[in-house]
């Protein structure tokens, strides 16, 4: 026990961060570095080649466990990135070595009972878009993570980029004058390694419109209504591994977003779009979020995961100019690496489950509004602005 009247400043401040974070049973000096998070990562496909080099990297993260129910995937990542452990299934890796925070990269569909499976286990939690299926299901996972004092976030982190910082704080100036309305897309041809993306639950929107649909609540407050239309382009789909499959979820959404206070937004994303770019973010150089006003212009270059600068116009200054170009060490990929050094430090995110939780309401609205034709309230909403 160290008492606070022997602790330098530093090492004062450091330790009330850490009462305040939930690993916050190990006390600390000034000088010793925060612990490691034990952490375990569940879904050893695609995007855990981005995220495995992030977290091995990562001063704040001891990957100890990898799990996959195809075990040969765990297997190569386990061997690819020196994890001493791997497993076939959830409850093998649960009852197997010891860890503190899982991150969950498996189909969008499988989230919500992995992620209660985690928090009943006592893990922390973060997971890939979307936490959970419904709102009222990823409320339940919220409050389940309260009660045992246990964290749980979910990806996109767009509202972590120097570039939606700016963004916001443009807008909180005023600078835009009487804010009316904005417009954001996302799209590429879509992807022919899973057939969860074209499934009931998947589709374009917790896939693609997700990172528009954080960027423009974190920019412009919480929706109040939603209306869509969804539709199917491509009927079938040739995925590798499973040969021709139905898609049965919209691969081509509009959705309406109504802000309150007369500010208006669209998104608009699907999986029959071409790109010259593919998914190279770092060669799209066209605004894919652009916001109006009374008062001036604003137009994100490139896509918000990966921004490459944000270009400005205002009544005082009204030629168009190119601001934050430097990514100030933002990647899209260290979602999960910044929540263990929250969970090492107690340095807080600007992340949300809150928010996360909205999007996802916005993202079954819509399913709801483009089904019956009608217009559809929202009932949840978050803790904005966002950047104060
Ligand atoms: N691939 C990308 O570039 C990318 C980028 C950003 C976000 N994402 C998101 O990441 C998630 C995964 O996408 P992906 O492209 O990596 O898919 P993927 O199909 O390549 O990988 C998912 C993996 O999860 C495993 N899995 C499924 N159910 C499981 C279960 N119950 N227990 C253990 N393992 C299970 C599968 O066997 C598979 O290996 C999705 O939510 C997707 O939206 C993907």
């Amino acid at each position: 026990m160290i008492s606070s009247t022997h602790l330098s400043r530093r090492g004062f401040t450091k330790t009330t961060l850490f009462a305040g974070a939930a690993l916050a049973s190990r006390a600390i000096s000034a000088d010793t570095p925060p612990p490691r998070i034990r952490t375990g990562l569940i879904g050893c496909g695609s995007v855990s080649n981005q995220y495995l080099p992030q977290l091995t990297n990562s001063p704040f993260v001891e990957v100890v466990s990898l799990c996959d129910i195809k075990p040969e995937r765990a297997q190569r990542q386990a061997e690819k990135f020196k994890v001493a452990h791997h497993y076939p299934h959830i409850d093998a890796m649960l009852a197997g070595e010891p860890f503190d925070f899982l991150i969950d990269t498996t189909d969008m569909q499988e989230h919500e009972k992995i992620n209660r499976r985690a928090l009943e286990s006592g893990k922390h939690v973060w997971s890939e878009k979307p936490i959970a299926n419904t709102l009222a299901a990823g409320q339940e996972l919220l409050r389940m993570a309260q009660a045992k004092k246990l964290r749980l976030w979910g990806a996109p982190i767009t509202v972590q980029s120097p570039q939606f910082v700016f963004m916001a704080k443009t807008l909180a100036a005023g600078k835009l004058g009487r804010v009316a309305a904005a417009h954001a897309d996302y799209g590429h041809e879509g992807p022919n390694w899973s057939a969860f993306f074209y499934e009931k639950s998947g589709g374009s929107m917790p896939d693609l419109a997700v990172y528009n649909l954080t960027s423009l609540t974190g920019l412009l407050g919480p929706v109040k209504n939603v209306s869509a239309m969804l539709s199917i382009v491509t009927a079938e789909r040739e995925i590798r591994d499973r040969g021709t499959i139905k898609v049965t979820e919209e691969d081509n959404a509009q959705i309406l977003l109504d802000h309150g206070g007369g500010v208006l937004s669209h998104v608009q994303s699907g999986f029959n779009y071409f790109n010259p770019n593919g998914h190279d973010g770092s060669k799209e150089s066209r605004h894919t979020i652009s916001i109006v006003g009374s008062g001036g212009f604003m137009g994100l270059v490139g896509y918000d995961w990966q921004p490459l600068g944000v270009d400005l116009a205002t009544k005082e200054s009204p030629n168009l100019e190119r601001h934050v170009v430097d990514a100030q060490g933002y990647v899209w990929q260290q979602g999960a690496s910044l929540a263990a050094e929250c969970l090492a430090t107690g340095k807080e995110l600007l992340v949300t489950p809150e928010q996360a939780l909205h999007v996802l309401e916005i993202i079954t609205a819509a399913r709801e509004s483009s089904a019956t034709g009608q217009r559809v309230a929202l009932t949840s909403t978050f803790k904005w602005p966002v950047v104060s």
